[in-house]
């Protein structure tokens, strides 16, 4: 086992009507003047937004707006609420919505204390600064940020989408009510799946041995995934299955499914360069095909690594022929994800062979070269695995 930091100072108020809270716990706290922070138009629209703002009023905790953040957050909105944030004395983060609220939260609670533009520290990963503490009213479970320590912002001028990473900005609080996120459409509840599943994925393959203790979590986080996902798509309203996933999908990125392991990251790096191409481009969508692909061009490093995660996951029978056996996890992997109903090529995301030497020097700034851990990898090996995904 690696040495490792582990941090995670998140206060989780979770269950039905756990929303109500905000204003309360933000009271004792300490808050006094909140941004209010969300997406285009869900949370508005489910009246989520009026309910939070009335439980901050019944707190006295003023509070201004700032709505319109989209999948795969933009640095634009980010400068304006780093301005907000200055000018009107704002002194909490209310972030209301999934991962691309809770990531541009993240980056105007970090901008709004420093005096450079807030795009330097995704460039430069300073961590010498305060940063405004965040709370989180989590309404689709996926990206984990509700707890991580990452934020993922990008920047269109440049073409980038890059993350940012430090325990300051990991979430205060996290009210998580499993009833908010019945209304998420089939795809973007499969692609949450899919990226919450493949945060374990990035944990489970490196170059670190077995740690068992952190392995079994992970494989338990796995199956639990596997076994929701099919309750969860058929019966949309299953608070239990709902419930699950929901407490499921922060586990799997909060930090603890990976400690004393060196973990991977290389196939997020693959992702994010996919919806920097693209903004329309669903993370989880692209994860579905990125991941199957990378599995199959790095198995080879330790072929009994992926036999074992087919057993314990698929519970495929050993047949003595261990690349056999690596072979047949990676299909029930790709499979897995065909049938939450997610795309299994890049032609599915308009993504065609001519885009891929346009990724590579965005994703060699964003991952340094080489990158992986399970394989090292250079920017020949990342062009053949977009060439496998095709
Ligand atoms: O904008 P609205 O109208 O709210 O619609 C959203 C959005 O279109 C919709 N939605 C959310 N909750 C809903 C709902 N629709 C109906 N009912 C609800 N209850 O879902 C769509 C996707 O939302 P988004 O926040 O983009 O989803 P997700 O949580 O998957 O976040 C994706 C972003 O997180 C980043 C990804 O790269 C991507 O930018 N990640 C962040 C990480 C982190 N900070 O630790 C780690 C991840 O690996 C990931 O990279
Ligand atoms: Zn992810």
């Amino acid at each position: 086992m690696e040495n490792f930091e582990f941090v995670s100072p998140t206060h989780f108020v979770f269950g039905r009507g756990a929303e109500e809270q905000v204003g309360a716990k933000l009271a004792e706290a300490g808050a006094k003047r909140v941004l209010v922070h969300f997406g285009g138009e869900s949370a508005r629209r489910s009246g989520l937004i009026d309910r939070v703002g009335a439980s901050l009023d019944a707190a006295d905790i003023e509070h201004i707006e700032l709505g319109g953040v989209r999948p795969n957050p933009e640095i634009t909105l980010v400068r304006e609420g780093v301005r907000l944030c200055k000018e009107g004395n704002v002194d909490w983060i209310l972030a209301v919505g999934g991962g691309s609220v809770i990531d541009s939260a993240k980056a105007i609670a970090n901008g709004a204390c420093v005096e450079c533009d807030v795009w330097e520290l995704f460039e430069t990963k300073a961590l010498d600064h305060d940063v405004l503490p965040i709370a989180v009213v989590l309404t689709i479970p996926a990206a984990g940020s509700e707890a991580s320590k990452n934020t993922v912002v990008s920047n269109d001028e440049l073409g980038r989408k890059t993350g940012y990473a430090n325990n300051a900005q990991r979430p205060k609080f996290a009210f998580m009510n499993p009833e908010l996120t019945f209304t998420l459409p089939p795809f973007q509840t499969a692609a949450g799946l899919t990226d919450m599943y493949c945060h374990l994925l990035e944990r489970f393959f490196d170059d670190v041995g077995a740690v068992p203790v952190t392995d079994n979590l992970n494989l338990s986080l796995m199956n639990t995934i596997r076994a929701e996902a099919p309750r969860v798509l058929a019966d949309p309203e299953n608070y239990d299955a709902r419930a699950n996933i929901m407490w499921a999908g922060m586990l799997c990125h909060q930090g603890l499914a990976g400690v004393g392991r060196h973990e991977d990251w290389a196939t997020h790096g693959l992702e994010h360069e996919l919806s920097a191409l693209d903004p329309a481009i669903t993370h989880g969508a692209g994860l579905a095909v990125m991941f199957p692909a990378w599995m199959e061009y790095v198995h080879g490093e330790n072929p009994a690594r992926f036999a074992f995660y087919g057993q314990a996951v698929f519970g495929l029978t050993p047949t003595g022929d261990v690349e056999a056996d690596a072979l047949s996890a990676i299909d029930e992997t790709r499979a897995f994800f065909a049938r939450l109903g997610m795309p299994t090529t890049l032609a599915e995301l308009g993504v065609e062979e001519t885009d891929i030497p346009k990724m590579l020097p965005t994703l060699a700034q964003n991952k340094g070269v080489p990158f992986g851990s399970f394989k090292k990898l250079t920017l020949e090996d990342a062009a053949e695995i977009y060439k496998l995904a095709l």
